[in-house]
């Protein structure tokens, strides 16, 4: 009788393990499923590595994509507060101030839509979080209307790429 309930603790313990794995993998594949842009790869790849990722529900999981892009977003703002330093540039600097503007918005928009998840308004978070995933195109055209190649276009490919997946997650809660 004993050992037969020991089998029962640890079958149970792994059908829990088993169903807190299969949850990431299944809101990835569930988020990534319409998107031409976001792949589930990278979902996974992205949200694994995360404490708690794998035993949270899609709006847990906002929570810690939203919090990844703002890690990732302040990293842009570091690349570009460093270069700030460096030119004396006028042109370039002014590129550099645009961009860094509109990615400072993007995170104050991300931290709005945290909230607005948070208070169960899935379809105004959207609106927010929209404004961090067209900051790459706008800081893109800051430096192209002045005629410079934008120095963080590839640096931001991924962090741009974390809010677009924000905005998949979300989805699954409008
Ligand atoms: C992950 O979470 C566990 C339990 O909450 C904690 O003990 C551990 O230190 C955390 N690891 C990291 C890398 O934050
Ligand atoms: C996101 O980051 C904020 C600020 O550091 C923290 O208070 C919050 O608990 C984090 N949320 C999640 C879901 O990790
Ligand atoms: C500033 O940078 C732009 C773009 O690289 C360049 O075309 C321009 O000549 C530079 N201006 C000065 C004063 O160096």
């Amino acid at each position: 009788m004993k050992s037969f309930s020991i089998f029962v603790t640890l079958l149970v313990l792994l059908l829990i393990i088993a169903g807190a794995t299969a949850n990431l993998q299944e809101l990835c594949k569930q988020a990534t499923s319409s998107s031409t842009i976001v792949t589930y790869d990278f979902c996974v790849r992205s949200l694994q590595p995360i404490n708690g990722s794998n035993d949270v529900d899609a709006k847990g999981l906002v929570g810690i994509t939203i919090n990844l892009s703002l890690d990732n977003l302040v990293g842009i703002i570091n690349m570009l507060s460093d270069l700030q330093s460096k030119t004396t540039n006028k042109t370039v600097l002014d590129a550099l101030n645009a961009c860094s503007d509109e990615v400072n918005r993007g995170t104050t928009e991300l931290k709005v839509a945290q909230n607005l998840v948070s208070n169960g308004y899935a379809q105004d978070a959207l609106t927010a979080v929209r404004v961090a995933e067209k900051s790459s195109d706008v800081c893109d055209s800051a430096f192209n209307q002045r005629g410079i190649q934008s120095p963080v276009h590839d640096a931001m490919h991924d962090p741009v790429l974390l809010c677009d997946l924000v905005d998949l997650i979300i989805q699954l809660l409008a």
